[in-house]
């Protein structure tokens, strides 16, 4: 089995049960080199002078890895007053800031819209607000006459890994559909909005092809506009999850071709070089993070084999809530004798000595987490190498909506986050909850 942690040097000489001994397990490890590189992947994807990429903050906001991202160049799709909040504390200015909005009261519509005027404490260029609804449009031109806005539109493209995460074409609640645009333009006029942008997000993980289908489809729709000045695309390029069966990247200079040529042609015709912006979250953060945990228990129930393991749901959501597929690293207590027969090491440097190549024979597992649920899963019917007590597991391109989804369930703490900078040194950037952190808000006894 392909070790892709140590084809990648992950851990840059760091030793994954080490890591987990000294910060606890479980806990998510990030690498800084390749978070740059997937940044970097994106900001080149376009040769149109004025091309801008806006990090989904919802992915993952870790502080560290914001300010990272910002170094990098992007700039920010926020989808929360809080996540706007994470933002600035990173060093994002309003400015480098579009608020995505959908279904949200008066009072976070004019966060959004004041958050960089004079009336804010931010005193800098505004932010940009986009909603996606007649009725948002209407409460925004009540709280913000005359603003310069964005509008999200359902260009009628959609598609995505799992119906959970399509958002354009038929059924959605994203986006306005064209047919109302009649609507549209008596609202901006009845208060005085300028509609300097639009928008869409045809979903998450879709394939190259449906992304250009999409941009299409809101560059037909942009020409019903005449004062334009940016156009944005959304988020949704794949990542390979299944590296360990030897998938690779997608081919983003194939589509990065397509785009110049749609670009520079729109452009033309408009009459004006306008902006325009990708939003991508999972390709920037999803590769460079990996979850480590442990094994705690081994049990057969019926026909099915089960490693019970730290890995709940409340850590890491994405099987449950998608039945998303992350390959797994499994990484053994070298000192343990008994079935070491099943593992060789002899081509492995002195650092990834701890990561054996396993040659055995393989069995089918499924590997689950400690919380009170059936749900509650990591792999179902995965091929591994017979588990042992003790293993610790590396779940891969676990950066995206991975921490960011997280939560408290069975009061169990969230975990701590590290970040291997590009020198090898390993940083805590966010410590595990603590007992008292999570009864700190509860009042009234
Ligand atoms: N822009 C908008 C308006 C979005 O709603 C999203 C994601 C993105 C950009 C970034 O999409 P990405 O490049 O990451 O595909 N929790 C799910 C994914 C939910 C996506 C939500 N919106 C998952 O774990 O697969």
């Amino acid at each position: 089995m392909n070790n892709v942690t140590q084809n990648f040097n992950f851990y840059h000489g760091n030793d994954p049960r080490e890591l987990v001994q000294t910060f606890g397990s479980p806990l998510y490890v990030y690498n800084e080199r390749i978070l740059r590189e997937r940044c970097r992947d994106i900001i080149n994807l376009s040769t149109y002078p004025k091309f801008a990429v806006n990090y989904a903050v919802k992915t993952n906001s870790n502080l560290s890895l914001l300010k990272i991202i910002r170094e990098e160049g992007l700039r920010t799709d926020i989808s929360s007053e809080g996540e706007a909040v994470a933002a600035l504390a990173a060093g994002f200015l309003p400015e480098e800031m579009l608020f995505i909005l959908n279904g949200v009261g008066a009072e976070e519509l004019a966060f959004a819209s004041k958050i960089g005027s004079a009336e804010s404490q931010y005193d800098t260029l505004s932010a940009t607000v986009s909603v996606d609804s007649l009725s948002q449009l209407e409460t925004l031109g009540r709280v913000n006459p005359g603003g310069r806005i964005f509008l999200r539109f359902n260009s009628g493209i959609g598609g995505g890994h799992h119906e959970k995460v399509v958002t354009g074409g038929d059924g959605t609640k994203f986006g306005i559909m064209p047919e109302y645009i009649p609507q549209v333009k008596e609202l901006l006029r009845k208060y005085d909005l300028k509609l300097i942008g639009i928008n869409q997000h045809v979903g998450s993980y879709i394939e190259g092809e449906l992304y250009l289908e999409g941009v299409e489809a809101i560059l037909r729709l942009a020409r019903q506009f005449e004062n334009l000045e940016y156009i944005d695309f959304g988020g949704g390029f794949m990542v390979p999850y299944h590296k360990q069966n030897g998938e690779g990247p997608i081919d983003l200079r194939a589509i990065g071709k397509r785009l110049d040529a749609m670009f520079f042609d729109f452009a033309k015709n408009y009459g004006k070089e306008l902006t325009f912006m990708v939003e991508p979250g999972r390709y920037i953060v999803a590769e460079c993070a990996v979850l480590l945990g442990t094994v705690h228990s081994l049990k057969n129930c019926g026909t099915k084999k089960y490693a019970g393991t730290d890995l709940g749901f409340s850590v890491f959501k994405r099987p449950t809530v998608y039945d998303a597929h992350h390959d797994i690293d499994i990484y053994r207590d070298p000192a343990r004798g008994e079935g070491r027969g099943h593992l060789h090491a002899d081509e492995l440097s002195a650092s990834d000595s701890k990561q054996d190549i396993f040659c055995g024979p393989m069995e089918k597992i499924n590997i689950v987490g400690n919380q009170c649920e059936t749900g509650d899963f990591i792999a179902r019917d995965r091929e591994l190498p017979p588990l042992r007590e003790g293993d610790v597991l590396g779940i891969l391109d676990a950066g995206a909506y991975g921490y960011s989804m997280a939560c408290q369930y069975n009061h169990r703490a969230r975990p701590a986050e590290v970040l291997i900078s590009q020198d090898g040194e390993v940083r805590l950037i966010r410590r595990r909850d603590t007992y008292e952190d999570m009864l700190a808000n509860m009042q009234g006894l």
